[in-house]
């Protein structure tokens, strides 16, 4: 238990361990996360800065039973096809301008709306999650991301009943993201999820990553997490959130819907046509350790698919 109050940034990478609980925090780093990267901060004594009301808390009840990746693997060894199609764009996404940002409400919702990530911010309860992060191509990390419960967006956007799925919407900075000049993707990046899935506990909106603001290279300045899905679900810097009844056919979907399907549920005994899930690579390690179904999180998102055997659920 922490005693005093830290801005999000302030904590320590040690504190970074299963065993944490909570931790009193001001809401200055999701604020600042909307400013724009951890290097326009302020080098003095950050206590200065005004007072942001509520507290972000370690959540600990999804338990990442992993040691937690070094921040510089997490950092540089990155997929963000906008900024290329290698792993080494982070130092390109630097060039991704995030301040101001905004999302849009739309399509079934009760009011198509814009609201600045400041707004969102105040207007939910950051905590700090550490969650296992698996991505088709076999490699893994895990890594303390801060946000907050993705049903917490579906709240703030109200969307009609008659809503059965949510589409977010990768921001296009043409001047700043070389990759978009290649054609043959279908652009902008769009990912989805059914409503039942974004309302699900273990969905996650980001605004930070190891204690700081979220890096441009990982999504900044918010993106969603799947943690039980492959990776490519989890859209980086979203700028469009819409609710709708038609099922959306996402961005690798589109290009070859063989190898990514709409699900994409983390199951080891489901073979991706170039990959086996068996088993899976520690980022930053040569380790090989084996996949657990649905990552490792089943008793959280198991019962989204009961009803749902004839799907194609893994792939
Ligand atoms: N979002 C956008 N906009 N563009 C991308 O290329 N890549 C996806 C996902 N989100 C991607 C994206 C893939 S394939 C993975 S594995 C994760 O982001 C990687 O997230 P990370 O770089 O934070 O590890």
């Amino acid at each position: 238990m922490l005693i005093r109050n830290r801005r999000g940034w302030e904590l320590p990478e040690s504190a970074v361990t299963p065993e944490s609980v909570v931790l009193g925090r001001r809401r200055g780093l999701g604020l600042l996360a909307g400013l724009g990267a951890a290097a326009a901060l302020p080098a003095g004594p950050a206590q200065a800065q005004p007072a942001v009301a509520g507290t972000a808390m370690r959540n600990t009840r999804f338990r990442p039973e992993r040691e937690v990746t070094a921040e510089r693997d997490v950092t540089t060894y990155n997929n963000y096809y906008e900024f290329g199609s290698d792993k080494s764009i982070s130092r390109a996404a630097q060039k991704l301008q995030m301040n101001p940002w905004s999302i849009r409400f739309e399509g079934m919702v009760e009011q198509p709306r814009e609201i600045g990530l400041e707004d969102l911010l105040k207007q939910v309860q950051l905590e700090e999650r550490v969650l296992r992060h698996r991505c088709v191509e076999a490699w893994s990390m895990t890594a303390p991301w801060t946000g907050f419960p993705m049903s917490e967006l579906v709240r703030l956007a109200a969307p009609k009943s008659e809503a059965k799925y949510v589409v977010f919407e990768t921001v296009q900075q043409p001047a700043n993201m070389p990759g978009l000049r290649q054609i043959w993707y279908s652009w902008p990046y769009i990912e989805g999820c059914t409503v039942a899935e974004a309302r699900n506990e273990l969905a996650f909106v980001a605004t930070g990553l190891f204690g700081k603001p979220l890096p441009p290279q990982n999504g900044g300045p918010i993106r969603i997490l799947f943690p039980w899905k492959y990776g490519f679900k989890s859209g980086k810097s979203v700028v469009r959130v819409t609710f709708t009844d038609q099922r959306p056919v996402s961005f690798w979907q589109k290009l070859q819907d063989t190898e990514y399907g709409f699900w994409a549920n983390v199951n080891p005994a489901v073979a991706h046509p170039r990959w086996s899930q068996a088993t899976e690579r520690l980022l930053g390690s040569n380790e090989r350790v084996p996949t657990r179904m649905y990552n490792g999180y089943e008793e959280f998102v198991a019962g989204l698919y009961t009803d749902l055997q004839n799907e194609r659920l893994y792939m």
